[in-house]
């Protein structure tokens, strides 16, 4: 058992919590538990891409970002796109200790969306690729009541131009390709009575549109929240290691997108964990530099941090990475994560237990320390310094992580 202080409802209480073991740990007033987070959108890869990142890294990943459930995405190697691969991904990920849940792949047969309803899969991921039938899959994703998430781009406003940094991906990639895929996909959602969610959105403008329905959900990211294409390039060594889908954009749009995390309007925070090995990453060229980087290690540590710096209280740092992703992916929360307040942390990625061991935020420092998470009554993840606090408690399941603090 765990004596903690725990937050619900916007009080402190202490509760016990139940861990293998008989002895009571009285944890001090430092440490708070709150509900482990959910991220909706990741890619734990694995298959033709393990050596990016595999399950089990990626599982380790999560545990030591606080993350006890996950979404993950169908653009694998091979790409899921039939109940047939979706039930061996879902095989594969059974061993895990995180919650699992898969994002079917949008199939050329519509009518297999059924086979993926048999196994469970409550969800189809929509890539831009899949944007010239999104009709037809809004329709059918209607019919069977699975949420359609969509990667919201209309790639007929892609421009395809060469560049000397990564900034040129936000001129190919622009702003208004994600405003008017929403502007399309909101209206077919309403037209068909389907509920759709609109993934990784940089478009402050749509945020205010999806408050038309509540069918229409959307999630952010930190790297878009934090990060924009001039600040990110400044702090790493290489011109295109800042391309990411969608592209960062500029400060001005940035700064409205955190007005709308700090005034309550984004109701979802997402990592799109998307690893690459630092040797892809790292490429002096635009074509063969791969979109994305490694968050699951970071986005809640940053957005703890945000609560520690006083932006958004701490009752909506669940809200959103915890309570509203586990309602879109349908899964009862059964873990808690112990934070040090009074502790920090730099974000150190050579420390990552992703197999993406590189950053944008490298370096960043964070008000907060993730010193231990708890699921199914079992010590999942610890950071080293406070093994001693938890003694008795430590299990072979449980994932010592390092952790670099200041
Ligand atoms: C994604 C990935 O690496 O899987 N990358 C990203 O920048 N979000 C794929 C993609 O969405 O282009
Ligand atoms: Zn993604």
């Amino acid at each position: 058992m765990i004596s903690v202080r725990y937050f619900k409802d916007g009080e402190l209480i202490r509760i016990k919590l139940k861990v293998r073991g008989s002895t009571v740990i009285e944890l001090p007033d430092n440490v708070i538990a709150i509900p482990a987070f959910a991220d909706m959108h990741v890619h734990l890869r694995d298959w033709g891409e393990s050596h990016k990142e595999d399950l089990n890294s990626g599982s380790r990943a999560a545990l030591a970002g606080g993350v006890a459930t996950v979404g993950d995405m169908p653009n694998t190697k091979p790409p899921i796109r039939d109940p047939d691969l979706a039930l061996r991904r879902i095989k594969d990920a059974s061993s895990l200790k995180i919650n699992y849940r898969l994002h079917g792949g949008v199939p050329t047969d519509l009518n297999l969306l059924k086979g993926y309803v048999s196994l469970g899969i409550r969800s189809i991921k929509v890539y831009p690729e899949d944007y010239r039938v999104i009709e037809e899959i809004i329709k059918a994703a209607a019919v069977n009541n699975m949420t359609i998430i969509i990667h919201c781009e209309d790639p007929s406003l892609f421009r395809n131009l060469n560049g000397n940094d990564s900034r040129i991906h936000g001129v190919n990639r622009p702003l208004d390709a994600e405003f008017s895929c929403a502007l399309r996909v909101i209206q077919l959602a309403l037209i068909h009575g389907a509920r759709i969610h609109l993934t990784h959105v940089t478009d402050p403008r749509i945020i205010d549109l999806v408050k038309l329905s509540n069918r229409i959900t959307i999630d952010v990211t930190m790297h878009h929240l934090l990060l924009d294409e001039d600040s990110c390039i400044e702090h790493v060594n290489d011109p295109f290691y800042c391309k990411v889908n969608p592209p960062l954009r500029s400060r001005l749009i940035r700064l409205e997108l955190l007005r709308r995390l700090i005034n309550g309007s984004v109701s979802i925070i997402a990592s799109d964990h998307a690893p690459h090995t630092s040797g892809e990453k790292f490429h002096s060229n635009y074509d063969n530099t791969p979109p994305g980087f490694p968050g699951l290690e970071t986005t809640g540590l940053l957005l703890l941090d945000l609560w520690r710096r006083g932006l958004i209280d701490l009752g909506r740092v669940i809200d959103v990475y915890s309570i509203n992703p586990l309602k879109i992916l349908e899964v009862n929360n059964d873990a808690q994560l112990l934070i040090d307040t009074k502790s920090s942390t730099v974000i150190d990625p050579s420390l990552f237990m992703s197999k993406a061991k590189h950053s944008p935020f490298s370096g960043w420092a964070t008000m907060v320390r993730l010193i231990g998470l708890i699921k199914g009554g079992e010590l999942l993840m610890v950071d080293s310094d406070y093994e001693k606090m938890f003694a008795g408690l430590i299990s072979n399941n449980t994932l010592i992580k390092l952790s670099r603090s200041i």
